[in-house]
């Protein structure tokens, strides 16, 4: 499974990848707001880190304008990735940015249909919200498996499934399980993935055991 960073924070972005876990970055309008930071000059400096897809999403709403802006955020640098929403309008700007060779993130996905017709637009990768249908009392990973079955029914359909909207160690667990390609998380839940409890006894353990010894290796 590769792992996306959802953040535009820079340090967090440069610590995972020293470890090698960073294959991409998505972002959203209220992940930029949040931060404060102008838009393409942080997706300008994360592209200069990062070489795997980096999603950079569009604001218009009709289809026209989001191809311009679209191709404004692609000269950016080229492993920019233009996110847009699951509207038809969306799917429109889709299918006219990929046909240009431009990877595309559909995002905003909450149905297996709307997956379906994503990838029918030639979407790089869809991005279903698993976090906002929990909220709603659904279980999100049910959406996951979905769209997982029906792409494997069609192997003609190179959509790759971007597990978003992620709480949680457990989300990337099942995810992962389930075969999404991708997941999106905040550095927090990645950050989390790395901890056990029996990880830090046993340390401590394996430390104090040492310790006794008198020895040292450097
Ligand atoms: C994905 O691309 C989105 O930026 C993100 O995962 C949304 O997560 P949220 O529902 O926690 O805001």
């Amino acid at each position: 499974m590769k792992f996306f960073i959802d953040s535009v924070d820079i340090q967090a972005i440069k610590k995972f990848t020293l470890s090698g876990m960073v294959d991409g970055v998505t972002t959203n309008p209220s992940i930029i707001a949040k931060s404060g930071k102008d838009f393409k000059e942080v997706i300008r400096e994360i592209c200069e880190i990062v070489p795997g897809p980096v999603s950079a999403e569009v604001t218009a709403t009709e289809a026209k304008l989001m191809v311009e802006e679209g191709l404004i955020l692609s000269k950016i640098a080229k492993n920019v990735t233009i996110k847009v929403p699951l509207t038809w309008d969306g799917l429109e700007a889709c299918k006219t940015l990929s046909d240009k060779n431009i990877m595309v993130n559909v995002t905003l996905c909450f149905s297996a249909q709307q997956a379906l017709l994503a990838a029918k637009a030639g979407a790089t990768f869809i991005s279903p919200f698993i976090g906002r249908l929990d909220d709603l009392g659904e279980d999100g990973m049910d959406l996951i498996k979905d769209i997982r079955a029906i792409y494997d029914n069609y192997p003609s359909l190179k959509t790759e499934i971007l597990a978003a909207s992620i709480r949680s160690a457990d989300h990337v667990r099942r995810a992962a399980v389930i075969g999404a390609d991708i997941s999106t998380l905040p550095p927090s839940v990645l950050d989390e993935l790395a901890q056990h409890q029996l990880t830090d006894k046993g340390l401590k353990a394996f430390l104090d055991d040492w310790e006794k010894t008198g020895q040292k290796i450097l």
